[in-house]
């Protein structure tokens, strides 16, 4: 059955490719980010399953306009993978308070915002995937430079785990999914120059398949993706 979902970094990396992967195995998707021209892009590539909307998901208005859109799918929608973020490559002590609330911001209130908003609109069964990271995974190596990347994610992957009890009435499942290195412009941005094991499109199949049909096994876990620790 064709499954309707949101993802959010769309228009790049990683999000770019579970919109694609999604579409080509015939379900919607609605695919949020802030780069228009980039968004038009991936549209065109399953203009029968691709909808986007250009939104800042840190402007409380633009979601709201967004969920709005939203409502008008009347299925509903079964699938949320908060994916946007945000990496600030700074030593603790160079990290400024703003930059901290920057990270926690992209990276944590974005995914509370919109999946509060999307709530009314969820579908019993649905299944919200947080796209988190092997720095804020429990016990894992930590790397110079992303306390503040880290400690986001850290808390979207807890946020991962009281969702999964408060929604526990509606049957929505949610997981978090904490990822090693993957080329992307994330990366390459934040380390010039390294080279990840894993490429975006192989983690978007991966990603695109587990929202499918992870909730089947998975629910209010803190799965680690990664080859190697830290990667
Ligand atoms: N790559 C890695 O090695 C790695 C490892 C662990 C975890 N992750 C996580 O995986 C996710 C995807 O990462 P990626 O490597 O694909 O990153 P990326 O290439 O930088 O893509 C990030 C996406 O998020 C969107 N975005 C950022 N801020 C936004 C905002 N305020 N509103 C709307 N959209 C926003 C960007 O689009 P616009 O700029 O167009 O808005 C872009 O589509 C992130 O959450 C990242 O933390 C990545």
């Amino acid at each position: 059955m064709s499954k309707f979902a949101v993802v959010t970094g769309a228009s790049r990396g990683i999000g770019f490719e579970i919109c694609t992967t999604l579409a080509s195995k015939e379900h919607h998707v609605m695919g949020v980010a802030r780069s228009q021209d980039k968004l038009a892009t991936l549209e065109e590539q399953y203009p029968e399953y691709i909808y986007t909307m250009p939104v800042d998901l840190t402007d409380e208005q633009a979601v709201a306009k967004l969920t709005k859109r939203i409502e008008e799918y009347k299925n509903g929608v079964d699938i949320i993978i908060n994916n946007a973020g945000a990496l600030i490559n700074k030593s603790f002590s160079e990290l400024s308070l703003s930059d901290w609330r920057a990270q926690i911001e992209s990276n944590l209130i974005t995914a509370v915002n919109l999946t509060q908003q999307l709530l009314p609109s969820l579908n019993e069964s649905a299944h919200i995937v947080n796209i988190s990271s092997m720095g804020g995974f429990q016990g894992s190596a930590k790397f110079p430079g992303l306390a503040a990347y880290s400690v986001s994610k850290g808390a979207l992957s807890t946020l991962t785990e009281c969702l999964a009890v408060e929604l526990s009435d509606q049957n929505i499942k949610a997981n978090a999914l904490c990822l090693g290195a993957v080329q992307t412009e994330m990366l390459e941005q934040a380390f010039p120059g390294i080279e990840a094991p894993v490429s975006a499109k192989k983690m978007g199949d991966y990603i695109a398949d587990f929202a499918l049909n992870g909730s089947e096994l998975y629910n209010g876990k803190i799965l680690p993706v990664a080859l190697e620790d830290p990667e």
